[in-house]
Formats: structure tokens, sequence, C-alpha cells
């Protein structure tokens, strides 16, 4: 049944193309489902859509607001069976190989394969775009979440030196907040929670037993002590931002850093395209450091779009061109320098981006090599939006309730992590 649906849309695709349906009145429209609505998100969206209306196919924004994408994914449910899915749809890691494994998406393979993609793919990326080996999502980017952004002139009125490691991030912290001033801006929503914890994870457990817990789910690497660790550290953190935090939006708590009412932000690189929406100059206006005690260690969330059957020829050729435009050089280019993150190409031409970019590209190859990449469960590349789920809870609920141990916690973690799987 569903191969029948994709081998007739691959087959109608072709019968398009052949017939050579050139003129924009004839050419297809795509509905774009995505959650990026921030100042540097929407821009960058925007990137796309204008790329793919030059050459004349249709957009239709299907934007859903809400940071992380919880609401989106939420919405595309509904959509999808009700049976009126969007053309593509922003899915992310595991997810996309769940939505495949429904029969929801098209094959990108004549695509990719005219396009090369093999070739200019990295292999940790494309693996994760394929299901039974064929392509059914297209990779936008790379973003770092292990990021730690730095307003310099709250630091220098605090007296305070950008942290490398944890102890030095709490000196830090102490002397801006004794400076009258927010140390860390953060919003209290539960992928937020979990973003900032998990670069505590990263900094505390190291590489390999991250990947033991967050990908292995391993019962002891869940249960260890430096889990307990990692928790205690992140309630730590409490004292430091303001009462404000609860329900915040993320690109919300990047605009006090770059107003200078907060000294910090840990969050990953989208946090640099509001900051450039903003017109502020990385290593001039704002720093962007590794999240304390991560140098060198990468935490990988790539943005990915899946295709769906659809049934109009027309618009599957324009959902073909959209997947082709997203992985072209100039786009790479255009969308990440707003968007944060770094294009997805081994080959792309870097020259344009700035030391952030730089400093990521680097990090991001070298951490590939020596076992320090590792994916982000937060933000759905390691697990199952289930176990994603479940783990954002634990971290939530203890994250807001001040009378539950680490230890209790992470008994609990391991619990919920088991019943997920
Ligand atoms: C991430 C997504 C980013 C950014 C962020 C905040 O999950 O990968 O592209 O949009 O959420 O919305």
């Amino acid at each position: 049944m569903k191969r029948k649906t994709l081998t007739s849309v691959i087959s109608a695709v072709a019968l398009a193309t052949s017939a050579g349906l050139a003129h924009a009145a004839d050419k297809g429209e795509v509905e774009v489902l995505h959650w990026w609505t921030s100042g540097g998100e929407a821009k960058s969206a925007a990137v796309l859509k204008e790329m793919l209306e030059k050459q004349g196919y249709g957009w239709k924004d299907f934007a859903v607001a809400g940071g992380g994408g919880e609401s989106a994914m939420t919405v595309l449910k509904t959509r999808a069976v009700s049976g009126n899915p969007p053309a593509a749809a922003q899915i992310k890691g595991h997810d996309i190989q769940e939505w495949a494994d429904l029969g929801f998406l098209t094959t990108l393979d004549g695509t990719a394969s005219a396009e090369k993609w093999e070739q200019v793919l990295p292999k940790v990326v494309s693996s994760v775009m394929k299901y039974d080996d064929k392509y059914v999502a297209v990779p936008v980017n790379v973003h770092r979440v292990n990021w730690l952004w730095a307003n310099p002139a709250v630091f220098e009125k605090a007296g305070a030196k950008i942290p490398t490691t944890w102890d030095e991030f709490i000196v830090a912290a102490d002397k801006i907040k004794a400076a009258g001033l927010i140390p860390l801006a953060h919003g209290g929503q539960a992928w937020q929670d979990a973003t900032v914890f998990e670069a505590i994870a990263l900094e505390t457990m190291g590489a390999e037993l991250y990947m033991k817990a967050f990908k292995m789910h391993d019962p002891d690497a869940l249960g260890s002590v430096k889990m307990v660790e990692t928790f205690e550290k992140f309630r730590t953190l409490k004292q430091y931002i303001d009462k404000d935090s609860p329900g915040r939006d993320w690109n919300i708590a990047t605009n006090m850093v770059i107003e200078g009412k907060a000294g910090m932000q840990i969050m990953g690189d989208w946090a640099k395209g509001e900051f450039a929406a903003a017109g502020k100059k990385p290593g001039v206006d704002y720093i962007c450091a590794p999240a304390p005690g991560t140098a060198g260690m990468f935490t990988f969330n790539i943005d990915s779009f899946a295709f769906f059957n659809l049934k109009d020829a027309n618009d599957a050729a324009a959902q073909q061109a959209l997947a082709k435009t997203i992985l072209s050089p100039k786009f790479q280019e255009v969308f990440n320098l707003n968007k944060g993150s770094i294009p997805v190409r081994l080959d792309q031409d870097m020259s344009a981006f700035d030391q952030c970019a730089l400093d990521s590209m680097a990090t991001f190859k070298a951490a590939n090599t020596s076992g320090k990449l590792v994916p982000s469960w937060s933000h759905g590349l390691a697990t199952t939006s289930q176990i994603q789920g479940a783990i954002y809870d634990v971290v939530t609920n203890y994250f807001n309730d001040d009378k539950v141990s680490a230890t209790e916690t992470v008994d609990k973690l391991v619990r919920a992590v088991k019943s997920a799987m």
C-alpha cells in the first residue's frame, strides 16, 4: 500500500518534469510547516520562501509558534491523521524514522542522486535523513547546542571574566548578581530547562557517559553518581535566574542579554540569529563561548524537513524543487548566516561566516573524529520523542520543586526512561 503510493508519486513527478511544465502558472505549491517565528528564525525561513518563489513555485507558510517545536508537532499530527499533511514539515531525528515507518513520507532519492547529496553530506547527518536507505528528509543546518552567550558590557561592569569551567561560571554569576544584574537569562519552559541541563550533563558526565545515558539509555549511566551531580549543579542555577522566568520564550531571554539586563544565556546557536537580527556583532557586542566545561565537545541538533506523500503532481514537483533548494550552496549560506547555525554541506565556502560559525565548524569536524560529537537529546537527535518527553518531565519537575532530592530524581529518571522505551 505504502509502496504503491510512493511509486505513483514518483512517476507523477517524472511525468510533470518530462512534460516540461515550466510556466509559473502550472507550477505547484508547497505548504511548509515550521516553528521559526522569532526575529532571527523568521528571517531565515523567509530566505527559503523567496528562493522557492523565484523559481516560480508557490509557498504556503504554516508556522506554528513555540520554541523547540512541541506545538508544531502536535498540530502536524492532527493534520496528518486527518489525511491532509503539508508538503514538508520541520521534523527531526528519530521522528523522521517514525513518520516514514508509518508510510507518510515520499522519497527524495531522485533529487538526492542528481544533486550528489551522498558526497556533500557528513555521514552522521545523512544517516538521520534516510529510511530504508532512501532519503525522506533533507537537512537544513547544523546547530551546536552547548553554547554560552554573554554580554561583555555586563561582564565589565561586574568585573567578571567569561567562564570556561563550571567553577568559573559560578564566580562570574556571583559577581554579576552582586553588580545588581541578572546572571543567567532563562525561560522556564521544559525544553529550555532541558537544553541547559543537557549542557551541564555534558560537562559533568563527559561525552562517553552522556552517550550511554541519553542515547543507549543504559540504566547504570542514567542512575550514575555523575547524573546526581548534574542535577545538583542544575539546581544551583536557580539563584542566578530572575523571578519572571517561568514561561518566558527563549528569544525574550536572549534579548535580555542583548539589552544588557542579563549577563549570560546557555542556549543553542539559534540565539546568534537573534543577536544578528538586532544588528549585533560577535566579539564586540556579544561573546559566544562553549558552555562551561564543554570546549572541544559538540552537541548537535540538525534541523531538517521531511516530505509527505502528495496527490497533486505539480505540488510534488515543487516539493522536489524545495528539497534541491535547501541543499544548494547559496541557500545554505544565506539561511545559516541568519539562523546562527553552520551549513551542513562539507564543501561549503565559509568565507562569509563569523568567528562563532568558524569555531562551530572546526569543533564539529574535530569532535567527529575525537568521539566528542554527541546528539542533542533535548532537541530530538538522540532518542525518541517519548523518551525525550519523559526526561523533560523529570528535569522540569525537579527544577520547579526544591523539596525533591537529586538522588530521588535520578531514580525517577531511570524508571521514566525505562517505561518510555
Ligand atoms: C530547535 C530548532 C532550532 C530553533 C530552536 C528554537 O529545536 O532546532 O532551529 O528553532 O528550536 O525554536
